[in-house]
């Protein structure tokens, strides 16, 4: 399973990336808002700080803007994924930017019809988006295993992208049902690494080796 960052922060993508377990990243406008800083600057500079795929965000409702925009944004580096809504105007631009061999996230999605369409429109990520669909009363991990079950169902290669990720259960939920990535805030996956038991089995064993006055070096 692959581990997306879901920021425009560098400071938060070079800390992710260090771990050496980053695998892309998503941004959307909110992010980009968020970061105070030039939406062609910041993904140029997040696209050359990660090797795999770097979701940047068109704006336009319509399909022809939409598709300059998409290009314009490709055009950034070879390891951009155009994100587009899960709108009729998206999977038409979604499909043009396929013919062109040009990645594409398609976003925005909340049923598993939604996910089947982007599937047929050539997407090389769905991003249904867990958490607002858990504000809102619904269960964002059934929509996965819906999706999941669909695109097994007809063999679409389209990858799972789990979005709207807000704690470590919707990570190890996607993982079970076979998602193909998350993509989460850098707090959580900060949590991943955290148990407890692992804290204080360290504590105690650095206590014990202390005692001994060995040392390893
Ligand atoms: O980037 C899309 C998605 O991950 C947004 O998440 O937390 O704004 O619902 P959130």
């Amino acid at each position: 399973m692959k581990f997306f960052l879901d920021t425009a922060n560098i400071d938060e993508i070079r800390e992710a990336n260090a771990t050496g377990l980053l695998d892309g990243v998503t941004t959307n406008p909110s992010l980009i808002k968020k970061s105070g800083r030039d939406f062609f600057e910041v993904i140029a500079e997040i696209a050359d700080e990660v090797k795999g795929p770097v979701s940047a965000e068109t704006t336009a409702p319509d399909h022809e803007t939409m598709l300059k925009e998409g290009l314009k944004c490709a055009a950034i580096a070879d390891n951009i994924a155009v994100k587009v809504p899960l709108t009729m105007e998206g999977l038409k631009t979604c499909k043009a930017l396929r013919a062109k061999d040009i990645m594409v996230n398609v976003t925005l999605c909340f049923s598993a019809n939604q996910a089947l369409l982007a599937a047929k429109a050539g997407a090389t990520f769905i991003s249904p988006f867990v958490g607002r669909h858990d504000d809102v009363g619904f269960n964002g991990m059934e929509l996965i295993e819906d999706i999941r079950i669909i695109y097994d169902n007809y063999g679409f290669d389209t990858e799972i992208l789990v979005a709207s990720v807000r704690h470590p259960t919707h990570v190890l939920e996607s993982a079970r049902i076979g998602a193909d990535v998350a993509t989460m805030p850098w707090d959580a996956m900060q949590k991943l690494f955290k148990h407890p038991l692992t804290d204080s089995g360290l504590a105690g064993f650095d206590k014990d080796w202390a005692a001994t006055g060995f040392s390893i070096l």
